[in-house]
């Protein structure tokens, strides 16, 4: 029996931070879905985006894992359901990610209700860079939409155009510290 430790968690945290590691590794597949039906249609731009996004789900996944293995706790991934392939139309596929992200934010804020009850302020700092996170993840996406709707389905080439310019959106992947 291992010994108790500062950095233990309750069952009830310990289970929402392994669900929330097949979370992230849910949003990293969807995104890579979501690329490949941008790749599909000779949108590169729109392509590498999401292959960023999707690579920065499974970083964000790793770190929740590193949490969890951290605290003296052993990892266990539940199973990630299929994910979405087929898009009706540019901003379906990127209003799809908006809403990932706008559930993801509410799964990591609900984790943070739990570490407060708990009274664990290891975890709930932990959560603050995530919290960060997600505000940024959510304005991005928000703003892509806006691109990708305002250039129309017919225009996507615009969007791409922009993209080559001005790179992600602010507060885009590539303006972080991996
Ligand atoms: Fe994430
Ligand atoms: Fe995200």
């Amino acid at each position: 029996m291992p010994q108790s430790s500062v950095l233990d968690m309750s069952d009830d945290l310990l289970g929402a931070m392994n669900q929330q590691v097949a979370n992230e590794l849910g949003a990293s597949v969807q995104y890579v879905l979501v690329a490949s039906y941008f790749d599909g249609r000779s949108l590169p731009g729109l392509a590498r985006f999401f292959h960023a996004q999707a690579g920065e789900e499974r970083d964000h996944a790793m770190r929740f894992a590193r949490f969890v293995v951290d605290s003296g706790a052993q990892l266990r991934i539940p199973a990630i359901p299929e994910q979405q392939s087929d898009f009706a139309s540019a901003s379906a596929a990127v209003g799809l990610a908006l809403d990932w992200e706008e559930e993801v934010t509410r799964q990591i804020l609900a984790l943070v209700d739990r570490a407060r009850r708990d009274r664990n302020v290891v975890a709930e700092r932990f959560l603050d860079w995530f919290v960060n996170e997600q505000h940024e993840e959510v304005t991005t996406m928000r703003e892509l939409l806006d691109v990708v709707e305002h250039a129309g389905e017919d225009d996507l080439l615009a969007v791409e155009e922009r993209l080559a310019r001005e790179g992600m959106p602010a507060g885009g992947s590539s303006a972080r510290p991996a």
